[in-house]
This record gives C-alpha cells, sequence and structure tokens, in this order.
C-alpha cells in the first residue's frame, strides 16, 4: 500500500495517527520513547504485527537517550527501555517478540563496543520491520488460494496495512487474491468499541478498491444465516502452542457462529505472533481497557454516567472452530499443537 503505517525517519519513529482516520490521514513522529508508549496505548499505532516494530524502532529511541561507552549501563539502559515498552499493551506478542529479539543482540555479543551494538540494534529493528513485509506477501498468497472466484468474505478489526508495515495479515489475503484476478465481496464489521473494522479496514479496502460492505457487530450472524458468507479471515494478537488464538473482542463469536453455519474461519498471522511458550490460550492475558471506550466515542456519549462497565479488547478462539491458520510458511491445519510445532521447528 502507498501508506507506510510505521517507519523510521530521521531518527523518529514516524507513525500514522490511526485515531484520526478515517477523516484524517496525519503521520505522529515519536522523538521520544514515552510520546511512542502514549501512542500505542491510545491505539494511534496498533495492530500486532505493527506493535513488533514499533517496539523495536522504540529500542532505537531509546539508543537516542544513551551518552558513554560504558558497556555494563549501555546494556543496563537498554533492558530498562525494553522493560518499560513492554509495559504499554499486554495481548500481542510480536511486541514481547520483537523486545526478546532487540535483547538478544546484547547477550550475543557480549565482548562488543557500544558503538557496534548501536549498530548491531538498528540492524536488527530494520530486520523485524522488513521481515513484516516479506511475511505479509507470504501469508498474502497462501490465503489467496483459499478463496474462490464470487465468494462472499467477511473480517473483524482491522488486520490490514494499517496493522503492519504496509500490507496485512487477513487484509493481505484479500490484497492478494484482487492481485491474482479474483472477484470477490467483502463484510467488514464494525468493531466495537473503538471500530476499528468501520474506520480502518473500510477506509482500507475502499482505497484498494475491494468490494466492502460495512455491518454493525450484531448483524453477522444474520448474513450467515441468509448463506451470504463463503469464508472469515481474521488476524491475531497471540497463537498459543495448541492453536487457540486470541484476537480483538468478537472475533471469537464469529468463530462460532462460523461453526455453526458450517462456514470457514481462517486466522491469518505470522510466526512472531505465535506463543509457544504457553501451551493454550487460557494463559494468554487479554488487556481491559478504559471504561469510557465503551460509554460512548469521542465526545459521543451513549449510556448514563455511572454505569458499571466491562471492557476486554480481545478473546480467544478456540482452535477447534479455526480451520486453518495462514503463515508464512503455508496454512497450518488440524491437529494444531503438531502441526505448528512441525512448521516452526526450525524458527523463521
Ligand atoms: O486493539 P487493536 O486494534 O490493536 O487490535 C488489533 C487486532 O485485534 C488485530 O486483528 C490483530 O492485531 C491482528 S493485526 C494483523
Amino acid at each position: 500500500m502507498n501508506y507506510p503505517t510505521i517507519s523510521w525517519t530521521k531518527g523518529c519513529v514516524r507513525i500514522i495517527d490511526q485515531t484520526k482516520l478515517p477523516h484524517k490521514l496525519e503521520y505522529i513522529n515519536c522523538r521520544h520513547i514515552q510520546t511512542l508508549w502514549d501512542a500505542i496505548k491510545r491505539l494511534s499505532v496498533r495492530g500486532a504485527p505493527a506493535l513488533g516494530v514499533a517496539a523495536s524502532f522504540g529500542v532505537l529511541l531509546g539508543l537516542k537517550e544513551f551518552k558513554g561507552q560504558d558497556r555494563e549501563a549501555f546494556d543496563k539502559h537498554i533492558n530498562k527501555v525494553c522493560d518499560y515498552i513492554a509495559t504499554s499493551r499486554p495481548t500481542a506478542v510480536n511486541l514481547f517478540n520483537a523486545l526478546r529479539d532487540m535483547k538478544q543482540v546484547l547477550k550475543d555479543h557480549l565482548q562488543a563496543s557500544v558503538a557496534v551494538l548501536r549498530e548491531l540494534l538498528e540492524k536488527k529493528a530494520f530486520e523485524i520491520y522488513e521481515l513484516d513485509r516479506t511475511t505479509c506477501r507470504k501469508m498474502g498468497k497462501y490465503g489467496a488460494a483459499l478463496i474462490k472466484n464470487g465468494q462472499t468474505l467477511m473480517t473483524v478489526c482491522n488486520a490490514g496495512a494499517l496493522a503492519t508495515v504496509d500490507y496485512g495479515t487477513a487484509l493481505g489475503v484479500f490484497y492478494s487474491a484482487k492481485e491474482s484476478g479474483k472477484k470477490f465481496k467483502v463484510y467488514a464489521c464494525e468493531t466495537r468499541p473503538l471500530l476499528q473494522g468501520a474506520r480502518l479496514t473500510a477506509w482500507e479496502l475502499l482505497r484498494a478498491k475491494i468490494d466492502v460492505t460495512l455491518i454493525c457487530d450484531n448483524m453477522a450472524a444474520t448474513l450467515m444465516k441468509q448463506g451470504k458468507v463463503d469464508a472469515i479471515f481474521a488476524g491475531a494478537d497471540r497463537i498459543a502452542a495448541n492453536g487457540d488464538a486470541a484476537n480483538k473482542i468478537g472475533t471469537y463469536s464469529l468463530a462460532v457462529l462460523a461453526k455453526h453455519h458450517g462456514i470457514p474461519f481462517y486466522i491469518v498471522a505470522p510466526f512472531s505472533t505465535f506463543d509457544l511458550n504457553i501451551p493454550t490460550g487460557k494463559q494468554i492475558p487479554i488487556e481491559e481497557r478504559d471504561k469510557s471506550e465503551v460509554l460512548g466515542f469521542g465526545a459521543f456519549q451513549a449510556a448514563p454516567k455511572g454505569v458499571k462497565v466491562y471492557n476486554p479488547a480481545f478473546d480467544v478462539t478456540d482452535h477447534q472452530l479455526i480451520k486453518g491458520i495462514v503463515t508464512e510458511k503455508g496454512v497450518i491445519t488440524s491437529p494444531y499443537t503438531k502441526n505448528i510445532q512441525k512448521t516452526f521447528q526450525k524458527g523463521r
């Protein structure tokens, strides 16, 4: 896509301010870690793969704050920066995997000088950035093969260019299908409370000239019952070793509905979204966000002040409900524990 979501430009992390979309395409230049942390927290930059890239670029911001050549002090500083970025949002494991990879650079080069480490950390951050670009395109191709000409598809939240560097996971599948000449339609669920589907997915797909129809989340069941949905593609924020997949709240309900109506439900996610240290989805930390997000949107207040609110940002779809997980290594199917291990046993 021609609007890079995140880049490292002139010593700052340049991100699209996604809180302003679809009305304005504006950028924020994050020169300090605190600015980036705030941007992550309020979802100016969001989506699991983009958060991984943001975290690695955040470490580069941390480099700018360090003066001197003392290696011990440098390691302490970088570890502190990583630990701070890790407090921004808990669910997308890409963020933690990227920070782990950045920390690993220090461990792998114990004798290196501060000057050399600066270069190595920058190199690693750009590797993470580039990897996202290539893996999204690979996943797109594998996923597009699952789409038949004339089908109608459904998606939730935004797993597109805006959730990655520039292409997308679930929406990358649609982009790839379009590039290969397939004709299809997409229903985008609006995705309450923060409307990533309405604000971001609808914006992206319109720009890409993909036939998109916006629906409220609670319309999905009826559409499936009416036979209007052939397949569902969603992204993920963290996938456990058994294939249970956390994604935006509402994804699980779509998967249950899909099972009931005999519709294939696919997750599209790169290796950086897998957490093979946790056996099942039960161990995935689910972010809970501020009640104001449920009480209204922006200046609009929908509910009476004082009402109690519960606002989990993600849910977990059990692997039994997933027909396949589209990765950069191909489509993984059941039995997931065995096949995930087999697919990724050699790492990336
Ligand atoms: O809260 P968000 O907007 O960061 O949630 C994003 C999602 O749930 C996406 O579907 C997921 O990160 C996959 S993005 C390719």
